[in-house]
C-alpha cells in the first residue's frame, strides 16, 4: 500500500515522511503517484471494452503534475474555468478530451475553449446557451454541447456539495430540457453532442447515480423521438471515498452498474471522477508546533491550519490524523487546531493521540480539495506539494514566499 508504516513510522511508498519534512519543511502535501496511477487504472478495469472516457474533474486536484500524469494515462478533464483549461494545457493534456462544466462560463473563457477545440461545453442555462451560440458565430465556428440536467435526484451527502436538486443552481431544470435542446439544435453555431449530468459529491450509495441515470435515459429516447441524437451520456463525477468509516461503492461495482443501464444503447459514456482519483492518494504532513492543555480540552496547535486544508472547517468534514511516528503509552485526547485566529480553524476534533512538541501528523485523504481550495488567509503562503515515486521524491509546487504574496499589491503615491 502507499501510505504504511514500516520500522514504526508513515511512509509514503518508500520514503519515510520525516525524511520529506526534513528536506521540504512542513506543513506540505504529499502524493503517492503510485496510488494515483492505481486509482486511475482500476476506474479505467471497469470500462474495458466500452466507449468511454474519464475526464478528471481538475477542481479536485490541479497540481499540472498530477494532471500531467493522468494525461499519459489517456485521460480527459473536466474543467470550470479558464484557468483549469489553460492548466490542462500546460500540462500536455488534449484538449478533444476536454469536457467544460459550470454555471458561469465567460465569453473570454468561451473563446478560449473553442480556439483549444474542446470536445464539449456542458451548458447550465439558456442565458449562457445564446451566448456560446454568438462566441462560436463571431470565431466562424460551431460549439459542441450537451445540456446539463437536474434530475431533481437526492444525493444524500452534505448540503453544501448536493447539486442534482431542484433548488440548487445547477443545471437545467429536468422539465424544460426538452425545449432547451430543440432551441439548442435550432443555433447555427451550436451542435448538440450529449447530455450531461452531476448531482453532487462525495456519494456513498450507488442508488442516487442510477436514479439520476434512468431520468436521463429517459430524456434521451424523448429528444430521439424529436430526432435529436445524443451522442454521448456524461454521468459526471460524485464517488465518494472513504474517510472514516463510508462505505462507498468500488469502481468496479459503480462503472458496470452504469455500463448496464447503457448495455445496447449505442452512446459513449463520460465520467467526470474528481476525489475518487486523487482523495486517498495524498496526506497532509504537519509538526506539532504546541501542547497546550486546556480546562475542558486539550489543544494540539499544529503548523498546517484552515487556510491549508479548508473542508474540516468548512463542511466539518473527517480526516483521519495518525502520528507519522506513533508513540507507545496513553494517549490524550486533542482538539488538533491550527494557527489561524478563527476558532473554525481546527483539523480535527478529540483525536486520541501520544504526542510530543515536534512530533510530525499526517493528515489523511488530502489529495482532494486540500490544496485546490489552500487560500494565503492571515498571509500564509501555501504549502509545497510533494509527489513520491518509489524511493524518488519530487518536489512538484514550491512552498509559496511570503514576499510573493503582496508581489501585485500596490501602496498609492
Ligand atoms: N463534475 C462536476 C460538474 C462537478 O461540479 C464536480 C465537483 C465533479 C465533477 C467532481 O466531483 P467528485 O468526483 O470530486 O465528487 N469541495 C468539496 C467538493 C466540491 C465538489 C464540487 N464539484 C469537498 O471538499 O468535499
Amino acid at each position: 500500500m502507499t501510505f504504511t508504516l514500516k520500522n514504526n513510522e508513515l511512509h509514503a511508498e518508500n520514503v519515510a515522511l520525516s525524511k520529506i519534512a526534513a528536506e521540504f519543511n512542513t506543513p506540505c502535501y504529499v502524493y503517492s503517484k503510485s496510488a494515483l496511477t492505481q486509482a486511475f487504472k482500476s476506474f479505467e478495469a471497469g470500462l474495458i471494452g466500452a466507449n468511454h472516457l474519464v475526464c478528471f474533474a481538475v477542481k479536485a486536484n490541479p497540481n499540472i503534475a498530477i494532471l500531467n500524469l493522468f494525461a499519459k494515462l489517456g485521460a480527459g478533464f473536466d474543467i470550470v474555468s479558464g484557468g483549469e483549461l489553460a492548466r490542462v494545457l500546460a500540462a500536455g493534456g488534449d484538449p478533444k478530451k476536454i469536457v467544460f462544466s459550470g454555471v458561469g462560463k465567460t465569453a473570454d473563457e468561451m473563446r478560449d475553449a473553442l480556439n483549444a477545440g474542446i470536445l464539449c461545453f456542458n451548458i447550465e442555462s439558456i442565458n449562457e446557451l445564446a451566448r456560446l451560440n454568438d462566441v462560436a458565430s463571431a470565431l466562424g465556428k460551431v460549439a459542441p454541447i450537451s445540456l446539463r440536467v437536474n434530475p431533481n435526484v437526492d444525493a444524500k451527502t452534505h448540503p453544501y456539495i448536493s447539486t442534482g436538486l431542484k433548488n440548487n443552481k445547477f443545471g437545467v431544470a429536468f422539465e424544460d430540457a426538452i425545449a432547451l435542446y430543440e432551441k439548442a439544435a435550432s443555433m447555427h453555431n451550436i451542435a448538440v453532442h450529449g447530455v450531461d449530468c452531476h448531482i453532487g459529491s462525495q456519494i456513498t450509495e450507488l442508488s442516487p447515480f442510477l436514479d439520476a441515470l434512468d431520468k436521463v435515459l429517459g430524456l434521451v429516447d424523448s429528444l430521439a423521438e424529436k430526432s435529436i441524437v445524443i451522442e454521448h451520456i456524461d454521468v459526471g463525477g460524485g464517488v465518494g471515498i472513504t474517510y472514516s468509516d463510508e462505505t462507498p461503492p468500488d469502481f468496479k461495482t459503480y462503472t458496470q452498474a452504469i455500463l448496464q443501464k447503457l448495455n445496447g444503447r449505442n452512446v459513449k459514456v463520460l465520467f467526470e471522477p474528481g476525489r475518487a482519483l486523487v482523495g486517498n492518494a495524498g496526506v497532509l504532513l504537519t509538526r506539532v508546533e504546541y501542547l497546550k492543555p486546556g480546562e475542558s480540552k486539550n489543544f494540539c496547535i499544529v503548523d498546517a491550519a484552515m487556510n491549508d486544508l479548508m473542508r474540516p472547517a468548512l463542511y466539518d468534514a473527517y480526516h483521519e490524523i495518525v502520528a507519522v511516528k506513533p508513540r507507545t503509552g496513553s494517549a490524550k485526547v486533542y482538539e488538533i487546531v491550527g494557527p489561524v485566529c478563527e476558532s473554525g480553524d481546527f483539523l480535527g476534533h478529540d483525536r486520541a493521540l501520544n504526542l510530543q512538541e515536534d512530533d510530525l501528523l499526517a493528515i489523511k485523504s488530502a489529495g482532494a480539495y486540500g490544496m485546490s481550495m489552500a487560500s494565503n488567509y492571515n498571509t500564509r503562503g501555501r504549502a509545497a506539494e510533494i509527489m513520491v515515486d518509489s524511493d524518488k521524491v519530487h518536489l512538484i509546487r514550491e512552498r509559496e514566499h511570503i514576499t510573493d504574496l503582496f508581489l501585485l499589491e500596490k501602496i498609492p503615491e
